[in-house]
């Protein structure tokens, strides 16, 4: 008999991709949806999250864009009370430190009464190699609305390693792991990482909210996503997430990757080869 599979949202993304390489390492049966997938599933048609669920024994819940954005609570309350009814036997959502919007995901998916999991990460090291900050690390220049307060990126890595461990060990059920790096760097300091990493000169620039925004406008990016980094940036990056926390050692029994680590990697492995 074939194990039902584990169902993973973003199946493709930053961590989805990840999680899922992880479990088929271990011979464990996994579905990874997302709008493109074979089985779609999209965020914003609940029609499609029925036939995802149908028939899977767990769920990796990754939140599309993000978890600050309006809605994104109420959704992931429907998508936990339809994982309750369906006889899931854990929910793992991936949840974001110091955002309202991320807190109230949280409590939508405790409060369901399905088993559940919550990993509340940091930044994530991957934004400056998989993420929106790719580009200006491959033109030279960095340029943000981030001045001097230290932010403790994690590294996806990490991120997957406690997701699986929740998704494959009784004892996480219940948890909430707040998980960061080992350090906070300013992203300057992080930029510096980077170049020191790839030998090539980076700046890093640090704007006006209202130059960052001007910014985007030109290069057409969308107002809904200019809102949310503005979001990001200006409420969220304000020292309420400046502390390193050891979540990472709480799950896993060992440190959390350090970013140096991270850009060394990254660089060689030619990802910022111009
Ligand atoms: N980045 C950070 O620093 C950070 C920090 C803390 C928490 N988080 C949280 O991390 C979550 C994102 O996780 P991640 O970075 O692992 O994922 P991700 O890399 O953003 O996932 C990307 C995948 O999501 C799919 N997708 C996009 N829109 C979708 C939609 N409407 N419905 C279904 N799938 C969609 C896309 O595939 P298709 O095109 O095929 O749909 C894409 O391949 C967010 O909820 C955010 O709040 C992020």
């Amino acid at each position: 008999m074939v194990d039902s599979p584990i169902l993973i949202t973003g199946g493709g993304g930053k961590t989805g991709g990840r999680v899922n390489v992880r479990l088929q390492a271990r011979g464990l049966a996994t579905r990874a949806v997302s709008r493109s997938a074979n089985v779609p599933f999209d965020w914003t048609r609940p029609e499609t999250w029925s036939s995802a669920l149908d028939g899977v024994s767990k769920a990796y819940v990754t939140y599309q864009p993000d978890l600050a954005v309006e809605g994104a609570a109420e959704a992931i309350a429907e998508l936990s009370a339809l994982a309750r009814k369906m006889g899931l036997e854990r929910v793992v959502l991936l949840s974001g430190r110091g955002e309202p919007g991320a807190q109230a995901a949280e409590a939508a998916l405790r409060a369901s009464g399905v088993a559940w999991t919550i990993v509340r990460a940091s930044w994530f090291n991957q934004n400056f190699s998989e993420g929106y900050l790719i580009d200006g690390v491959l033109a030279g220049e960095i340029s943000l609305p981030a001045g001097a307060v230290p932010e403790p990126f994690i590294d996806a890595d990490d991120i997957a390693d406690v997701v699986v461990a929740a998704l494959t060990d009784e004892r996480h059920a219940n948890k909430l792991y707040e998980v960061t790096g080992p350090r906070a760097l300013t992203f300057a300091e992080a930029t510096a990482e980077i170049a020191h990493a790839t030998g090539r000169p980076i700046c890093y620039r640090q704007l006006s909210p209202e130059a960052f925004a001007a910014n985007m406008r030109q290069a057409s990016v969308p107002e809904d996503v200019i809102a949310l980094l503005d979001e990001l940036f200006t409420v969220v990056l304000d020292g309420r997430n400046a502390n390193v926390t050891d979540g990472v050692e709480q799950a896993l029994g060992r440190p959390a990757r350090d970013f140096s680590d991270y850009a060394r990697a990254t660089a060689a492995a030619g990802v910022w080869r111009a």
